[in-house]
């Protein structure tokens, strides 16, 4: 991996590469989990191909391990008592049909989100695997930095690419108010100090040294230059050293309402 001036690409698997740092979307430009069974699929696909007005895109991820009933109207479908309908596709069969939309030309290189290291396995455990997830975009943060599941996925050759890399928004429809703020921890900002940058720097510097893809999200174009300057720079190992030991195992986006689907992907340590 070279470092250039502004940007660095990360090779995957499959012969592509990604850049190191990208923007974060809030849009729904994943495979989302009504769309899980096979039939629905390419579908799913070509819905965000029409939206985006484009014949293929890069990279396209399996949004949730869990799927939901189908529907290509609403997010989460509910019963008259507003319980969310779950469905128990099998997200392998699932792959099978985005490997086959590879193939397609629909888009040049697939992957995963929000699988834990079980998941990964029964995807590379498939008998008649054609391509491996090149990527699984999971919230990574220095409260929460996946070192287990990044150990995993460096082992087995998959990206792992941190949404919420600099603790996410903070949104009060999900975010606990007891929740501790990433931004504001002491240990960044003394940091930041030293290298006369800030806390949201350092947080993605530490992400890109590691080996991972970060995509932070702000609306405010200060910020998003802001978050590009971080190539310019080096963590000593004792400062990579120092961010690992605040981590808190703290996940902010926890999809509570899905606690009790079979594949919810947070009950297992990594
Ligand atoms: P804003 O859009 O007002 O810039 P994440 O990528 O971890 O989900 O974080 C997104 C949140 O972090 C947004 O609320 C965004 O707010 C804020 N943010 C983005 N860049 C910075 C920055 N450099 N410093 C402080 N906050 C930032």
């Amino acid at each position: 991996m070279g470092d250039s001036v502004d940007q660095r690409w990360v090779p995957l698997s499959d012969g592509n590469s990604i850049p190191i740092l990208g923007l974060g979307t809030c849009s729904l430009d994943k495979l989302w989990m009504t769309y899980l069974s096979p039939a629905l699929v390419r579908k799913g696909l070509e819905h965000t191909l029409k939206s985006l007005k484009l014949d293929y895109i890069d990279l396209y991820l399996i949004h949730w391990p869990m799927g939901l009933k189908p529907s290509e109207d609403v997010l989460f479908p509910e019963d008259a008592s507003g319980k969310i309908l779950q469905s128990d596709v099998d997200f392998c069969e699932t792959w099978a049909v985005m490997e086959s939309c590879k193939d397609a030309g629909l888009v040049r290189s697939i992957g995963v989100s929000n699988f834990n290291h079980k998941q990964l396995e029964m995807l590379l455990r498939m008998p008649k695997l054609k391509y491996k997830p090149v990527c699984n975009q999971v919230e990574c943060h220095p409260y929460l930095n996946q070192n287990k599941l990044l150990k995993y996925c460096k082992s087995n050759n998959i990206i792992l690419v941190a949404y919420s890399p600099l603790g996410s928004s903070q949104d009060p429809r999900w975010f606990d108010p007891n929740n501790p703020i990433v931004l504001n921890d002491p240990e960044l900002r003394k940091i930041g100090e030293k290298h006369n940058k800030t806390a949201a720097q350092i947080a993605l510097r530490y992400q890109i040294q590691r080996d991972i893809v970060v995509i932070p999200k702000s609306f405010n174009l200060g910020r998003m230059k802001q978050n590009k300057k971080i190539f310019d720079f080096q963590l000593s190992d004792e400062e990579v050293k120092a961010i690992d030991g605040i981590n808190k195992n703290c996940r902010y986006i926890t999809l509570k309402q899905l606690i009790d689907h079979p594949k919810y992907p947070f009950h297992d340590e990594y």
